[in-house]
């Protein structure tokens, strides 16, 4: 568990009466059936992370035109926004964060009124456009500024080719207002154009479709080439996504494949190669592929997170190419994302357990459909492990509150509370309902939700009524039965959970448990073990394990020297604990040479929790490594390494 920072409880009350009295504004008398059906609840909710008042006046299409400047590492241009207006409409108010804006105009041209808001540390600022009679179209020309968290701009040296910057975007949860003026709400769904120009050196990609695969000559300017961009569809802005770099594409079928660096293509290339059977396992599943292409974009080390389901493109840590396939479950829960997500998308991010407890919930389906009940249910246990730990972890931290699938995240930064509540509680709820009703029914109603909400976003009570007409037939008994609400509104597990069980993982642990009495590290059957048995053995070693048999276990297995990533993660945070010095080489050089989240941050945790010579490596440690993490990581380790 990440709490990731103290949390900030600051009243957003002015907003929310704003936002009231615009939705007070719509037409009165709405029939009794609209008024509780999904859309229409989903319709009245208001979004607390977002100054938007999409009541009055909404952005439905977004039209960048931008330029990447590496040596001020600024993105400039432009960005006209689509609306859809009350006929009332006077104003239109758009989230920033860290822009410099120079000017807002019409479509012509013409400069219009505009003012900025006070700036919240979490929300940023409001800009508030005053709107012509009728206007259905404003340009914002800004740039970006050294202060956002949604773009990191990387020097050649923290790139795999070493000989030229990159750049990337990180949107979720509220960070695209650093880069782009929008509306920035996931049930303020827009579609999004674009054109990006670049050195001639390097290429871009978004998250949409590539008009111009090969980039077209900018006039006048033989050092720049010039991509542009289409979705179609409409999309949370948080999906917006770009990267910059030397990358190279490597086809795995007709409609998937890879971008990467051109140094770590073929690795990459190689690594998802099962991506096309992926997707057709998906769709059988759960319906068609809605979204075109379906690729991955390996990025620099520094991405902070494992995987990101942008629309059309997955941006993907490198620390899963592991040479051997063993990590593509990240790929299975990126690609499920178009559906739990990018389809129908979470509309405030306390309903966050829709996207991603549907998405582990699917990804599993997918790992078990295309690698088998032994592998999948492997990873459930491992899900499941996490979990209660975080539970354990949350309620002795004094936040029983935020094991519940829908928390209160009123004046929270959505970013500073993470746990794996949503992912894990969230898949546990859809296996509660899938031991009861069976595959098939459950498989029927998912399908059917994914179809009826498709490009709309969603909220945990319209979800609720959805459950209710679809699945359950409003049978209130078999609601109570079933504990619905205890699970979607209650704190911790409710007790017709289904514990998901994994011979394999048995031995593991039986594994660890004969170290523990005293076996030689060297008769251990662990040999062939595959990456969850791994780590499974590894967070089953008791505290009392002694140096000598930290050593044995390294000695015969190269733990330290892993290329597996998790394992290693595994092992060194035993390293920690156990102040096993040996691998303290090999924690520098994990900590320096990658910045996901995932892994650096319970690791300085770990450091930090050593009393006597944890923290001072680990300030050491972070000193150096700092430099080369992402702003977002920055952000929750300059909290834990003080
Ligand atoms: N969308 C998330 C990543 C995310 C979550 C970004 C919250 C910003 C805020 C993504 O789909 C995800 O869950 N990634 C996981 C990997 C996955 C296999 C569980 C990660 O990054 O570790
Ligand atoms: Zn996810």
């Amino acid at each position: 568990m990440t709490i990731r920072a103290g949390l900030r409880w600051v009243s957003r009350l002015a907003v929310a009466t704003a936002m009231l009295a615009a939705v007070a504004a719509l037409p009165a008398c709405q029939p009794k059936s609209q008024a509780t059906s999904p859309l229409a609840i989903v319709a009245h909710t208001v979004d607390d992370h977002s100054y938007a008042q999409p009541q009055v006046a909404r952005v439905t299409h977004v039209d960048l035109d931008l330029t990447a400047d590496f040596v001020r590492k600024v993105l400039k241009g432009t960005a006209a926004l689509t609306l859809s207006t009350q006929a009332n409409a006077r104003q239109v108010v758009l989230d920033v964060k860290a822009l410099d804006i120079q000017a807002v105009t019409d479509a012509s041209g013409l400069p219009l009124k505009y003012t900025l808001g006070p700036n919240d540390p979490m929300m940023g600022q409001a800009l508030t456009v005053e709107l012509p009679q009728g206007a259905q179209k404003i340009v914002v020309h800004y740039a970006t500024t050294g202060d956002g968290t949604a773009l990191q701009w990387l020097d050649p040296s923290q790139t795999a080719g070493k000989k030229l910057p990159f750049l990337f975007s990180q949107g979720e949860e509220i960070n695209t207002r650093t880069w782009i003026p929008t509306q920035d709400s996931p049930a303020i769904r827009q579609t999004y154009t674009a054109r990006i120009v670049v050195p001639s050196s390097l290429m871009a990609v978004m998250s949409a479709d590539k008009l111009t695969p090969k980039g077209e000559a900018v006039p006048g300017h033989a050092d720049q080439r010039a991509y542009r961009f289409d979705m179609e569809h409409p999309i949370a802005p948080y999906l917006i996504a770009i990267g910059i770099g030397d990358l190279g594409f490597k086809a795995e079928d007709a409609r998937t494949g890879v971008y990467a660096e051109k140094a770590v293509l073929d690795k990459a290339a190689y690594e998802f190669a099962d991506m096309g059977k992926m997707v057709d396992a998906a769709e059988k599943l759960y319906g068609p592929y809605q979204w075109g292409r379906y690729d991955v974009l390996v990025l620099p080390p520094s991405f902070p997170y494992g995987g990101q389901e942008n629309p059309t493109l997955t941006f993907a840590t490198p620390t899963v190419l592991a040479g051997d396939r063993s990590l593509v479950s990240l790929v299975a829960h990126e690609l499920a994302h178009s559906w739990s997500g990018n389809l129908v998308t979470n509309a405030t991010w306390e309903d966050f357990w829709l996207n991603e407890g549907f998405t582990v919930y699917f990804e599993n389906r997918i790992m078990e459909q295309v690698y088998g009940k032994d592998r999948a249910d492997m990873l459930k246990v491992l899900g499941y492990n996490d979990l209660q730990s975080d539970i354990k972890d949350l309620d002795a931290a004094g936040h029983p509150g935020y094991t519940r699938l829908h928390p209160d995240l009123k004046g929270i930064d959505p970013d500073d509370y993470f746990t794996t509540v949503p992912y894990e509680k969230g898949a546990a709820f859809l296996r509660m309902l899938e031991a009861h009703f069976g595959r098939r029914k459950l498989d029927a109603y998912l399908s059917g939700y994914f179809q009826r909400y498709a490009f709309h976003s969603m909220t945990t009570e319209a979800f609720l009524a959805d459950l209710r007409q679809n699945l359950l037939h409003n049978d209130s008994d078999l609601e109570s039965q079933l504990k619905i609400h205890e699970w979607l509104y209650g704190e911790g597990l409710p007790d017709n959970f289904v514990a998901p069980t994994s011979p394999l993982l048995d031995q593991a642990a039986a594994q660890a448990r004969a170290l523990a009495g005293g076996a030689d590290a060297t008769t251990l059957a662990v040999t062939d073990y595959s990456y969850p048995q791994w780590v499974y053995f590894l967070n089953a070693l008791p505290d009392s394990l002694t140096t000598d048999q930290m050593a044995a276990l390294d000695n015969a297995y190269t733990l330290s020297r892993s290329h597996n990533d998790e394992i290693l993660f595994a092992w060194l945070m035993q390293a920690v604990k156990h102040h096993y010095q040996p691998a303290m080489p090999a924690l520098h050089d994990f900590l320096t040479q990658e910045g996901r989240g995932k892994f650096v941050e319970p690791l300085f945790s770990a450091l930090m929790a050593q009393a006597g010579w944890g923290p001072d490596m680990a300030k050491r440690l972070y000193a150096e490594a700092r430099p080369g993490y992402h702003e977002l990581v920055r952000a929750r380790l300059d909290k834990i390494v003080r």
